[in-house]
């Protein structure tokens, strides 16, 4: 859980652009595919309302109680546990979001496509995947060799075109910082090794914003 809430703490940043870019409003109806511990899920959940619905999908059945646990306050929530490559929602949604997700699965264009097939014609899909390689300690850059796709980052708009949707904005984004506070923090959780007071770039992340074609 304390990665988590590290990820929510320097990272939510990022998150919060995405959504105002989105313009995500009262009442959409969201998945968060890959949802971990439901960082995500509870900040779309505070935004959709009483009147929205977030399903939180994960194909790690562990993921489902954290989720609970997490927005055991937001009624909208509803956790399944099923894979991305699998993804079939009981209705059509406004938004798929994923963060920290396409890194790790087998294959991202399958499971951007899956995305793109859960939501309405004229929906979202919204990505946010890191530049691993592309973070700096002490100016050296940082690798994460147990991701499967370290620097899927670096893809997603092509990717995002590939599975048939239309981009309409894609940047990158990330915290930097020296010395104690979150970002020493967050790496050391991420890496098992503290930074002390060396120099920290984050991984960038890279946000897609795309659309479903209308026809
Ligand atoms: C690094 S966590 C990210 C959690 C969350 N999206 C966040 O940003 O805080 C990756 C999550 O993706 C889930 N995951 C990995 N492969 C998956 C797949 N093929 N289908 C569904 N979930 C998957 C993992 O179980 C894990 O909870």
């Amino acid at each position: 859980m304390l990665e988590f809430a590290l990820r929510n703490d320097v990272y939510r940043r990022p998150l919060m652009t995405a959504l105002d870019r989105l313009g995500l409003r009262e009442g959409w109806r969201c998945v968060d595919v890959g949802a971990g511990g439901g960082d995500v899920s509870g900040a779309l959940a505070e935004v959709v309302g009483r009147d929205g619905r977030v399903y939180a999908v994960d194909s790690d059945p562990l993921a489902r109680d954290l989720v609970a646990t997490a927005a055991a306050a937001s009624s909208q929530v509803v956790a399944i546990t099923q894979a991305a490559e699998e993804l079939l929602l009981p209705e059509p949604v406004d938004l798929a979001f994923c963060r920290f997700v396409l890194m790790h699965v087998l294959d991202p264009a399958v499971v951007l496509g899956r995305m793109g097939g859960a939501v309405r014609p004229g929906g979202w899909v919204v990505a946010q995947e890191p530049i691993t390689s592309a973070g700096r300690v002490g100016g050296r850059p940082l690798s994460m060799p147990d991701a499967r796709h370290p620097d899927v980052g670096a893809e997603l708009p092509a990717l995002a075109v590939a599975a048939g949707l239309e981009v309409v904005d894609a940047w990158a984004e990330s915290q930097a910082g020296a010395g104690p506070g979150p970002v020493a923090d967050y790496l050391a959780s991420l890496t098992g090794v503290h930074p002390g007071d060396a120099a920290v770039v984050l991984p960038p992340l890279v946000t897609v914003v795309a659309r479903r074609p209308v026809n």
